[in-house]
């Protein structure tokens, strides 16, 4: 894995920061901060409006931003809109496209692993329209259970929307069988990548998903970006989200004709800039981070913390353990009588970021009947120091040394 760590100059100020909150939001790489401030600098200009050079720069920048996160998940680039986040464009769909489609007494399935931006938006809906939400149950190992899915699917069902990597377990999701199983029944998929898209390769049209979604913050992007694939097959099914500039073809006093996505979800000045460091981002991890190398370096740190953990009696670690030694990317526990904000107070005096609390899960939370927990992930500027140190202090909180 190649070490990438000078790139972010937190670390060159602060050698000893050990930032493991990757899961929540990543550092970004000064060459992320290098394409912001060159934007606002020379090409600061209204996109798909002007006429004058430097607007059509703008534009075409702004456009090749697109281009380079269609390739990335190997959609075509008029299948790519750009919202403010994962959030954002699981609301879209509910609020533009689930809305007019499904009626009284159609189902939805989601997963006892979900976000509550992947639970909300549904659960909302369900209410509305009188729709019936089912939650495929995790096993023992938190990971799905399958058998349970198979036999929450019918007809009945209209969409499942399912995480594709679970951000407090750290569950794997045999999204091939999620996807292949929701079509033979006729229902949709959207696939929340949140967790997923910074780790691993995603190819939407292998996967013949039909809503796929992730946030640019989560890998070394700015916050604000997030990303909605919709299959183009889908697109006519969707209504506008939000109106305004720049997304209608034709306007008169009494009748509007939409542009064609990806702008007739775009309303108003889009989010340029956000788009621009994104690809920036993406640029960045196609140039220096090989995933396979990224998945095998991040799993030795979870090796490494769990083959600790495991021999202190107080510390329980949550979800599938042996996945997570081989290919994890996060490492979530308990520890018997402290309260998980109490650890992360303690890990920050030390110069250990990690995230207490429920990991906005708490339905997952309640089904293994703990309030809450300590999650540290990791990323590819993270070092075998930093799980170490990590360990150390837990042991010492612990009374080992
Ligand atoms: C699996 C998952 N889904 C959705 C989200 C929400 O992402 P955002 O806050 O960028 O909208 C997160 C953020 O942690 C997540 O981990």
């Amino acid at each position: 894995m190649k070490n990438i760590r000078s790139d972010f100059l937190l670390f060159s100020a602060q050698p000893d920061y050990c930032y493991l909150d990757n899961a929540a939001t990543t550092q970004k790489p000064k060459q992320v901060i290098d394409a912001l401030s060159n934007f606002y600098t020379y090409h600061s200009a209204p996109v798909h409006r002007g006429i004058y050079t430097q607007a059509e720069e703008a534009t075409h920048i702004y456009e090749s931003a697109r281009a380079t996160i269609a390739q990335y998940i190997q959609a075509d680039v008029h299948e790519i809109i750009f919202t403010k986040n994962t959030t954002e464009s699981i609301n879209l769909i509910a609020s533009a496209w689930a809305v007019h489609n499904l009626h009284e007494g159609d189902e939805i399935i989601i997963s006892e692993l979900e976000h509550h931006s992947n639970i909300l938006p549904w659960l909302i809906l369900a209410q509305q329209k009188k729709l019936i939400l089912k939650y495929i149950p995790i096993t023992t190992d938190g990971l799905l259970d399958y058998t349970a899915y198979a036999q929450l699917l019918s007809k009945k069902v209209k969409l499942v929307a399912c995480t594709a990597l679970s951000n407090v377990l750290g569950s794997p999701i045999d999204i091939t069988c999620i996807i292949k199983q929701a079509h033979a029944c006729g229902a949709a998929v959207l696939l929340d990548a949140a967790q997923l898209a910074p780790h691993a390769r995603i190819n939407v049209h292998d996967l013949n998903v039909d809503f796929l979604v992730f946030s640019g913050h989560k890998m070394m992007g700015p916050t604000g970006i997030g990303v909605l694939y919709i299959k183009r097959d889908r697109q006519e099914q969707v209504a506008p989200y939000q109106v305004g500039g720049g997304m209608v073809y034709s306007l008169s006093a009494c009748d509007a004709i939409w542009r064609n996505a990806p702008y007739k979800f775009e309303a108003g000045t889009p989010l340029i800039a956000q788009a621009i460091g994104f690809a920036a981002a993406i640029k960045y991890m196609q140039e220096n981070i090989d995933f396979k190398e990224l998945q095998k370096h991040e799993a030795q740190l979870c090796r490494l913390l769990i083959d600790g953990l495991s021999k202190i009696k107080a510390v329980n670690i949550l979800g599938p353990v042996e996945h997570l030694r081989h290919s994890g990317h996060l490492v979530t526990f308990v520890i018997n009588n402290m309260h998980a904000h109490d650890v992360a107070h303690y890990l920050n005096t030390h110069a250990i970021a990690v995230r207490a609390g429920n990991h906005c899960a708490q339905p997952l939370h309640k089904k293994l009947a703990i309030d809450s927990s300590v999650r540290a992930s990791f990323y590819a500027y993270n070092t075998h120091e930093d799980a170490e140190k990590l360990l150390f202090y837990i042991q010492k909180l612990c009374g080992l040394n």
